[in-house]
């Protein structure tokens, strides 16, 4: 028994916002941020909540079923449009859904955080669960920072999980968090987002290899098992430095920070979709999920698609 990933969706911004547009306000360049990031242009607008929707009805419509079959929100965020209430209620309503919704914040490992709540509330009786990944950074940066308005980008993804009694997609989980290291990563009631952008990429390499390998193991899998990676889209240098560390080749990798920047809690679901559309999801292969964020907070899991 287990789950199975039924549906994807995604809601992006129209709204483009290349390097050289930041160029123009900002003392960078687009040699400088490409070469040190990977990252091309961004998408910009919207809200978690309009967001979110528009990937949560995505996905309920990819999974082929009807919003009353959800019987479960999870929505990781961030940036929720408001303190309170929580995003995940206001999602629901415009969707149409009746069912218990909530909001959850493990910054950029948000999503895979999201799915293993989804697949406990699944094993204890939930049929369906609607997860949705949804972030408004944009909100929160302060656009004459050069340091933090080259990195984000906002956007939203979404997955339908089904429990199903003779296939699971999701074969290992390992997450963690370590709180001592809160300060460097940060957004402060009415602030900007603040980092300290050196530790947080030695951390990020090293959780995310750490956590990748238990993964491995507690799904007996090797590296060369692995024909996807999908990791969070924070810098195109953590992902390279991270996975020649595993010993899995660049080229299994999914990238899509070139387009979107890092989205936090929508990147996993974001390049899933990506890796999907591009016909580079297949039934009965290894996949990788993992990613890190502030907090800190970390997650790898280890799927095999039954679809
Ligand atoms: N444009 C041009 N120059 C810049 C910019 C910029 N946007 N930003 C910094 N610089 C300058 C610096 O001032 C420095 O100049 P100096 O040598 O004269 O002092 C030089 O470029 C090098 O700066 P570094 O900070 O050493 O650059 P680094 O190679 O470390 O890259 C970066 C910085 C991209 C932030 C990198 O450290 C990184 O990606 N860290 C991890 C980020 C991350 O993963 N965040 C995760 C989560 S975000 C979230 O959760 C919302």
């Amino acid at each position: 028994m287990g789950v199975r990933f039924k549906g994807w969706g995604i809601g992006v911004p129209e709204r483009v916002i290349t390097n050289d547009e930041l160029s123009l306000t900002l003392d960078t360049s687009d040699e400088w941020i490409t070469e040190r990031t990977g990252i091309r242009e961004r998408r910009v607008g919207g809200s978690a909540v309009s967001l979110g929707v528009i990937a949560g009805r995505n996905a309920i419509e990819d999974s082929g079923l009807l919003v009353g079959d959800i019987d479960f929100l999870v929505v990781a965020t961030t940036t929720p449009d408001r303190l309170c209430p929580a995003s995940a209620p206001m999602i629901a309503n415009e969707l149409g859904m009746d069912c218990p919704a909530m909001d959850l914040n493990a910054a950029c490992s948000g999503f895979m955080y999201a799915v293993r709540t989804a697949q406990g509330l699944l094993e204890t009786g939930n049929k369906r669960i609607l997860v949705i990944g949804s972030e408004n950074l944009s909100r929160w940066v302060d656009w004459t920072d050069r340091n933090m308005a080259v990195l984000l980008g906002d956007g939203a993804g979404a997955a339908v999980l089904e429990y199903d009694e003779t296939i699971n997609d999701v074969l290992s989980f390992v997450l963690g968090a370590d709180g001592s290291a809160a300060d460097l990563l940060t957004c402060e009631h009415g602030g900007y987002f603040q980092m300290d952008g050196k530790e947080v990429f030695r951390r990020a390499v090293r959780v995310v290899v750490d956590s990748a390998e238990e993964a491995m193991k507690i799904a007996d899998v090797s590296p060369d098992d692995i024909s996807l990676v999908i990791p969070h889209q924070a810098n195109i240098r953590i992902i390279q430095a991270a996975t020649k560390r595993l010993g899995i080749p660049m080229e299994r990798t999914v990238i899509t920070l070139d387009r979107y920047g890092n989205t936090s809690s929508s990147s996993i679901p974001l390049a899933f979709f990506d890796a999907r559309e591009n016909g580079r999801v297949k039934a009965g292969e290894y996949a990788l999920m993992t990613g890190f964020g502030a907090g800190m907070t970390w997650a790898s899991a280890i799927v095999k698609w039954s679809r």
